[in-house]
C-alpha cells in the first residue's frame, strides 16, 4: 500500500497551476450522454474520481479517451443502457448523476445508490422529490437499486427544502428534455451549478439563472456535441492557499477564477495573510504565524465545507483559539483525531469545533478518512516539525491532480512510497 511521506516545515515557495474542478467535471461527463453525438471535454484533471466515472460511461455503450493529459473525448451515440450496478458505484458519490441524465436519455434508470465520502448521513431524498415533480416514478429496490421511469417527463415547480448541490444538479439533468418549464427554487449557487448550465446550453439545452437562487430550464427536443473546457478547481486552488499560510510560504496559484476563492481569501486575510488578486492568479503570502479566527460553512457563496478541514488545521496552529462551525454536514470532524496525533488541541462540540493554536504540529502516522480530510493531513504534513506518513491516500487521489509532484515543485520534501521502503523513491527522511 502507497503512502505519502513528509518532511515538513518548508515555506511553500514558487508557482502552482490548478487543475479543472472535480466537482464540475463530475457532472459534466455523465451530462454529455445526452448530446447523443461527440463532446470534447477540455481542462479535465485526470483523478481516480474522473476514471471511475469515465468507465461507467463506457460500459453504458459510450467511447471515451484521453485525447491529451487534459481533454477527453465521450462519444455517446451508442450509449444503449440505463443500468449501472453497484460494483460501478461503490467508490463515487457523483454516480448519483447518471439517475437524472439516463431519466433524461431513456426515461428511465435504474442506478446503485452511491457511495463516495463518509461524513455522515447522505440522503437523496431531494433528488427523489425532484424527480417524482417531473412526473417520474420511483422505486428503491430491496437490493439497493433505485429504479426510475417516467411515461412523459414534464416541467414543473419546485423549491429545494435545504440547499442542495446534488439535488440542484440532478433536476437540471433529468428537466434538459422534459416538455414545459422548471423552475428550481431554493437552488445552490455553487461554481460547479453554473458550470454544468453552461455546458449543457453549448449542448443546445436552455437553462437559465445558474448562479441565483431561482433557475429555469425549458425543455428541448434534442441537444447536440460541443467542445468546452471545465472551470479550475475551487478547492484544489483553496487547499494551496491554505497550505501556502500554514507554511508561511510565498505561492503563486495560476488557472484560478478569484470571483470562486473570495470566502477562503477573506477567512486567510483576517489569520494575517497578504493576498494579491491578479483574476485568473492569485498570489497567497504569509511570514508570520497566522492569526486565529472564526469560520463557518454554509452553502456558495459561503466558506465551503470542502475546504473546513483544510482551515481548521491552519487553525491547529494559528496564535489564539478559533472557532469552527460546520453547517453543511452533520459529521465532518473526525479527521481530528488524526491532527490529535501531531500535537493539535481541538475539542469538537457537535457540528463546532473549538481550535486552540499550538506553536506548531510534530510529525507523525496519520491516515486520511476521506478525501478533504486527507488534504487536511497533508497540510498539517507541510507544516509540522519532522516525518508525517500520510495513510489511505486513495481518497487523496479521487480528487487532486498530481498533488505530490505539485508540491514538491514547491519546494515541500514529500514523496510516495511503500510502507518499508520510505527512503528509495527520493525523500531525505
Ligand atoms: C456536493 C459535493 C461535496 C460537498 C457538498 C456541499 C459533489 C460530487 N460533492 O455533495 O463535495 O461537500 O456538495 O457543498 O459535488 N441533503 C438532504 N437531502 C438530499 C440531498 C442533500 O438532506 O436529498 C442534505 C445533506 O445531507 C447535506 C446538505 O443537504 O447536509 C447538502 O448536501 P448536498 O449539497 O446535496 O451535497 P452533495 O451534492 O452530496
Amino acid at each position: 500500500m502507497e503512502k505519502i511521506f513528509i518532511n515538513g516545515g518548508i515555506p511553500l515557495k514558487g508557482e502552482v497551476t490548478i487543475s479543472g474542478a472535480k466537482n464540475a467535471v463530475l457532472a459534466i461527463l455523465p451530462a454529455s450522454i445526452l448530446a447523443r453525438d461527440v463532446c470534447v471535454i477540455e481542462n479535465v484533471p485526470k483523478i481516480s474520481d474522473v476514471s471511475n466515472m469515465l468507465q461507467i460511461l463506457d460500459q453504458l455503450g459510450a467511447r471515451t479517451k484521453w485525447i491529451d493529459d487534459t481533454t477527453v473525448e465521450i462519444d455517446s451515440s451508442e450509449v444503449n443502457s440505463y443500468l449501472v450496478s453497484h460494483d460501478m458505484t461503490e467508490n463515487m458519490r457523483a454516480s448519483y448523476y447518471l439517475i437524472g441524465t439516463l431519466l433524461s436519455r431513456f426515461s428511465r434508470a435504474k442506478v446503485a445508490m452511491p457511495g463516495g465520502c463518509n461524513f455522515g448521513v447522505r440522503p437523496i431524498d431531494l433528488h427523489i422529490k425532484g424527480f417524482r415533480a417531473l412526473g417520474a416514478d420511483v422505486i428503491s429496490k430491496v437490493d439497493g437499486l433505485l429504479d426510475v421511469k417516467a411515461e412523459n417527463l414534464h416541467g414543473a415547480w419546485m423549491s429545494l427544502d435545504i440547499v442542495s448541490v446534488g439535488a440542484t444538479i440532478n433536476i437540471m439533468l433529468a428537466a434538459v428534455h422534459a416538455s414545459g418549464t422548471t423552475v428550481i427554487e431554493h437552488a445552490a449557487k455553487e461554481p460547479h451549478i453554473v458550470d454544468l448550465a453552461n455546458f449543457l446550453n453549448s449542448m443546445g439545452a436552455d437553462v437559465r439563472g445558474a448562479g441565483t437562487d431561482t433557475i429555469k430550464i425549458n425543455g428541448v427536443k434534442r441537444l447536440h456535441g460541443c467542445t468546452y473546457s471545465v472551470i479550475p478547481d475551487q478547492i484544489e486552488a483553496g487547499t494551496f492557499m491554505v497550505a501556502a499560510v500554514a507554511t508561511r510560504g510565498e505561492v503563486l496559484i495560476k488557472n484560478v477564477i478569484t470571483k470562486h476563492l473570495e470566502s477562503i481569501t477573506a477567512k486567510l486575510q483576517e489569520c494575517g495573510a497578504y493576498i494579491e488578486d491578479n483574476d485568473d492568479s492569485i498570489l497567497v503570502c504569509c511570514s508570520e504565524r497566522p492569526k486565529h479566527c472564526n469560520v463557518k460553512t454554509t452553502p456558495h457563496p459561503g466558506f465551503p465545507t470542502d475546504m473546513q478541514p483544510q482551515m481548521t488545521t491552519l487553525l491547529a496552529i494559528a496564535e489564539g483559539t478559533s472557532v469552527v462551525s460546520e453547517g453543511v454536514w452533520d459529521n465532518r470532524f473526525q479527521y481530528v483525531d488524526q491532527l490529535a496525533r501531531m500535537g493539535a488541541t481541538i475539542n469538537v462540540n457537535g457540528s463546532s469545533a473549538t481550535v486552540i493554536g499550538v506553536e506548531s504540529l510534530h510529525g507523525a502516522p496519520v491516515k486520511a478518512d476521506d478525501l478533504r480530510a486527507g488534504a487536511a493531513m497533508l497540510i498539517a504534513g507541510l507544516a509540522a516539525k519532522g516525518l508525517t506518513t500520510v495513510d489511505n491516500i486513495k481518497f487523496i487521489d479521487r480528487g487532486y491532480v498530481d498533488v505530490v509532484s505539485k508540491f514538491k515543485k514547491l519546494g515541500a520534501d514529500i514523496w510516495r512510497g511503500s510502507d518499508d521502503q520510505p527512503n528509495v523513491l527520493g525523500g531525505t527522511a
